[in-house]
């Protein structure tokens, strides 16, 4: 049967209107962040003959021995570039895009990096962060890093304690503890495009759908493209408000039991630990 052109597939709408819309709110400079998507194998073979392989890619920065990437062994993913400017991707996915099956110690191409390139330097992180998620929701997908200004900026100003740093963002937009009543998990800062930082992801991952790289960026993961990057826009949005804020006396505040509340109605199950800061 005749493939349908890739260039038209919702995934890639999808991942070129992510890099626009992450490029645009100046969440990623020049090469920063990175995305990837688990994709259907059906729905890839309606657009790419699957058995047509154009170049295998060891994985980068990573100890084989180290990572057991076993579990997704055959899964698919599209992911963004090494170096590849989000700006770019919109007008050249076929560039600065790849779609990539995963294969015991790298990934065969199927599609993508056009110009010779390469998955993304954080794709150790990526895939056992999509391990870590699979094993608490099976219908989890779509794994994003990024470097949201305001987010970033609170990170040099407070404690980097992930109770606190979440309690602090509760309390900045009445809804936040209902998007991510799970919290914000929060890692040192560590050296990214490695397996340590990987496997120290990963581990949070197993908790929290949103992982702070201290003085880095900022981890998402969700079963959607739409749930990955709102958890993102969400503590972003948070930590503007706590930016334009932090240096003026508080005078008013969003209090535990009006969190729980709301928590109550949504039917969230949050972290109640990460409350009664006094307690
Ligand atoms: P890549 O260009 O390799 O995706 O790296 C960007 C980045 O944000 C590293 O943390
Ligand atoms: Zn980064």
């Amino acid at each position: 049967m005749r493939k349908k052109n890739i260039l038209n597939a919702p995934f890639v709408a999808e991942m070129k209107k992510t890099a626009a819309n992450m490029y645009r709110l100046g969440w990623d400079e020049r090469n920063g962040g990175n995305i990837s998507y688990m994709l259907d194998e059906k729905a890839v073979g309606e657009y790419l003959d699957l058995k047509k392989v154009l170049r295998v890619i060891p994985l980068m920065g990573v100890n084989a021995a180290n990572f057991d990437i076993a579990p997704l062994i055959g899964k698919i993913f599209i992911v963004t570039g090494t170096g590849k400017y989000f700006k770019n991707v919109e007008d050249d996915p076929a560039v600065n895009l790849g779609v990539v099956r995963i294969v015991k110690d790298g990934v065969e191409l199927l599609w993508g990096f056009a110009d010779g390139g390469r998955p993304t330097s954080e794709l150790p992180t990526h895939l056992m962060s999509h391990m870590a998620r699979l094993g608490v929701d099976t219908l989890n997908r779509v794994v994003i890093h990024s470097h949201p200004t305001h987010t970033l900026a609170m990170n040099y100003v407070h404690e980097l304690d992930e109770k606190k740093f979440t309690h602090t963002l509760w309390e900045m937009c009445t809804e936040c503890i209902a998007v991510f009543p799970d919290g914000v998990g929060i890692l040192p800062w560590m050296l990214c495009g490695t397996d340590s930082i990987g496997k120290a992801t990963a581990e949070k991952m197993k908790e929290f759908r949103l992982v702070v790289w201290a003085m880095h960026g900022i981890y998402g993961a969700g079963r959607t493209m739409d749930e990955a990057f709102g958890l993102i826009e969400t503590v972003e949005k948070a930590a503007q408000i706590y930016m334009l804020t932090a240096h003026l006396p508080r005078i008013n505040t969003i209090k535990d039991e009006q969190m729980i509340e709301l928590a109550e109605l949504f039917k969230c199950d949050y972290r109640a630990d990460f409350l009664d800061l006094k307690g």
